[in-house]
């Protein structure tokens, strides 16, 4: 081989690409010339038949009749409409449709399932279930829980706020905002119910926060409210450890840590014995021993006469529990953003 019959070849293919007119020409130029078996691909073996000194000129002028020959090749195929990206996007109708396996139908999803299990172990506790609006005021979201003006929570990096739609006739105060966690509904039963009060309040919340593994923009929890005459911390305790008892096995501990809330007084933070290692340090508890899972706390006196309950009379307690973060326990979910996303995948696991 030498340097003019590559360059006689060159000419040749890119002539007999330019008469090519159809796709089935084009695909037999490609098998014969371009391919692994093709001519181009033999005369690179034949490099080995050339000259020591004609080599690095013929190495050269091959790679340039490759390079050339499949630009060519790759106009053709956009001008005859054929190449790989055209036929990405037709609609292939015979191809088998994707189907849900019979063996599994559908089933709850693995934060309802958390949910409706901690529902039924406090209504056997003798807990009623209330719901509130997910569009709430700014009186029942922070002003009437006992939240200063200045309150860092009220910010807009922290809140959503809602502009009400031009025709709006709805009876709360300016500001709308998506309500960033269940304890406006504390306030909305005290208002609507003298005491005793004892319920849980289950819904979603949402903070302008960036999503992560740990965090979502909107999330689940679980409010709880008891309002009576003499109710103490020591109540608040006793239901808590039952719980804990009833959701994570019969030899869950907890323990309190001092806290703040602006609508509880005192406050605590309560922690789970870790259900994996028993309290003995491990990776989900990051060898604490301890998983916190809810805040909680005796309901401020402020708050109780913001909403028409005499304090000198009533005392309650509240607390708020994070259904996700539960569930992500219970269940070794590490992303948060897995319950989400509906991927058949993960759901099918639960
Ligand atoms: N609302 C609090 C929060 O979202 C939790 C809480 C509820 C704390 C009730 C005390 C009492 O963080």
């Amino acid at each position: 081989m030498t340097i003019n019959e590559i360059l006689n070849v060159r000419e040749k293919l890119l002539a007999d690409l330019d008469a090519v007119i159809g796709a089935e020409e084009l695909e037999a130029f490609k098998l014969a010339h371009l391919t692994r078996k093709g001519t181009i691909a033999a005369m690179f073996d034949d490099l080995r038949s050339v000259s020591k000194e004609e080599k690095p000129l013929a190495g050269k002028e091959l790679n340039l009749l490759r390079q050339s020959v499949e630009a060519r090749f790759a106009d053709k195929e956009q001008s005859l409409g054929t190449s790989k990206r055209t036929d990405a996007h037709r609609i292939d109708l015979t191809m088998p449709a994707r189907t849900v396996p019979v063996s599994s139908p559908g089933h709850e999803h693995p934060l309802m399932k958390t949910l409706n299990e901690m529902i039924s172990i406090f209504e056997r506790m003798g807990f009623g279930v209330e719901y509130g609006p997910e569009i709430e005021d700014d009186e029942h979201n922070f002003g009437k829980l006992n939240f200063p003006a200045d309150h860092p929570a009220r910010d807009m990096q922290d809140t959503f706020f809602v502009k009400p739609s031009a025709g709006w006739k709805g009876t709360e105060s300016a500001p709308l905002l998506l309500r960033t966690h269940t304890s406006p509904v504390q306030i909305r039963l005290m208002e609507k119910q003298k005491p005793p009060i004892r319920s849980i309040m289950p819904g979603r919340v949402y903070r302008n926060e960036a999503a992560s593994a740990r965090s979502a923009v909107a999330f689940f929890q679980l409010e709880g409210l008891v309002i009576d005459k003499g109710v103490t911390m020591a109540d608040l305790k006793g239901v808590l450890l039952s719980f804990a008892r009833q959701f994570f096995g019969s030899d869950a501990k907890i323990r309190l840590r001092p806290s703040f809330f602006p609508f509880t007084e005192p406050s605590a933070e309560v922690d789970v014995s870790c259900y994996i290692c028993g309290g003995k340090g491990c990776r989900v508890c990051k060898n604490s021993g301890w998983l916190e899972i809810l805040g909680s706390g005796m309901v401020h006196p402020n708050v109780l006469s913001n909403s028409g309950i005499d304090p000198e009379i009533y005392t309650g307690y509240a607390f708020g529990l994070g259904i996700d973060r539960t569930a992500m326990m219970r269940y070794g979910v590490s992303d948060i953003r897995d319950f989400f996303e509906n991927d058949y995948r993960f759901l099918e696991q639960f």
